[in-house]
């Protein structure tokens, strides 16, 4: 029996985008398109097992050992530093972690500056790269709110196409960094796995290029 190669897809939109690109490089596994709310899926022949897990989880199930390889976002890499091997850029799911504020923030650099943030790690590196003190506020979710009711000053947050704040009259005043989904693998699973982690990474690394030129 062939050696199964675990495979932690981020679930949603982005998830079906890679799972079409592993399809492609010849890991398919046609079971994962039936309708149904099962979350593994194999296929033996070809020694594959994908699972659909929170994309903000893939890193935890890569790291541990519970699968081989996957795909998280670059925003998730940076605020966790999960210790795992980065292969490849997909160039999917682009987007920009970013300082936002009202449109009448003005910034006085002598005051403490509160930011909130889901992304903590992310906002205190990048403050103390810049030697500016800040108060973190951490909230999960719905963060455009704190600067309109004055919780905090900024807000560092993902921007995609920018509606979430300009429909909440916020405006970027700084990107922190570009995000984009990664493949990453487990180091220990990167050695004992190798043959068939280098031939995927080799066929969607194809892919990529094929699509660039
Ligand atoms: C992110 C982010 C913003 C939004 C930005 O949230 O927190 O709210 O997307 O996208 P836009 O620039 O295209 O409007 P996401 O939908 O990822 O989910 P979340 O609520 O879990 O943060």
């Amino acid at each position: 029996m062939k050696t199964m190669l675990n495979i932690a897809l981020p679930k949603g939109r982005l998830g079906e985008k890679v799972y079409a690109m592993f399809e492609a490089a010849g890991f398919e596994c046609p079971s994962i398109k039936e309708n149904n709310r099962k979350l593994i899926f194999e296929n033996e022949e070809v020694g594959v097992r994908y699972f659909w897990v929170k994309p903000s989880d893939v890193s935890i199930y890569v790291e541990r050992g519970a699968a081989d390889i996957g795909v998280a976002g670059k925003d998730i890499l940076l605020e966790y530093e999960p210790d795992i091997y980065e292969l490849l850029d997909l160039d999917l799911g682009k987007c920009r972690m970013a300082v936002a504020a009202m449109a009448n923030f003005h910034d006085d650099p002598q005051r403490t500056l509160k930011v909130a943030t889901k992304f903590v790690n992310i906002t205190q590196n990048h403050y103390a790269s810049k030697g500016r003190d800040i108060d973190i506020i951490r909230l999960n979710g719905s963060i455009e709110i704190a600067p309109i009711l004055g919780l905090s000053d900024v807000i560092v947050d993902i921007v995609e196409t920018g509606t979430t704040l300009k429909e909440n009259n916020l405006n970027v005043i700084e990107t922190v960094v570009p995000i984009s989904a990664r493949l990453i693998a487990n180091k220990a699973s990167f050695r004992f796995k190798n043959q068939q982690i280098e031939e995927l990474t080799k066929k969607i690394r194809a892919q990529l290029e094929a699509k660039n030129d």
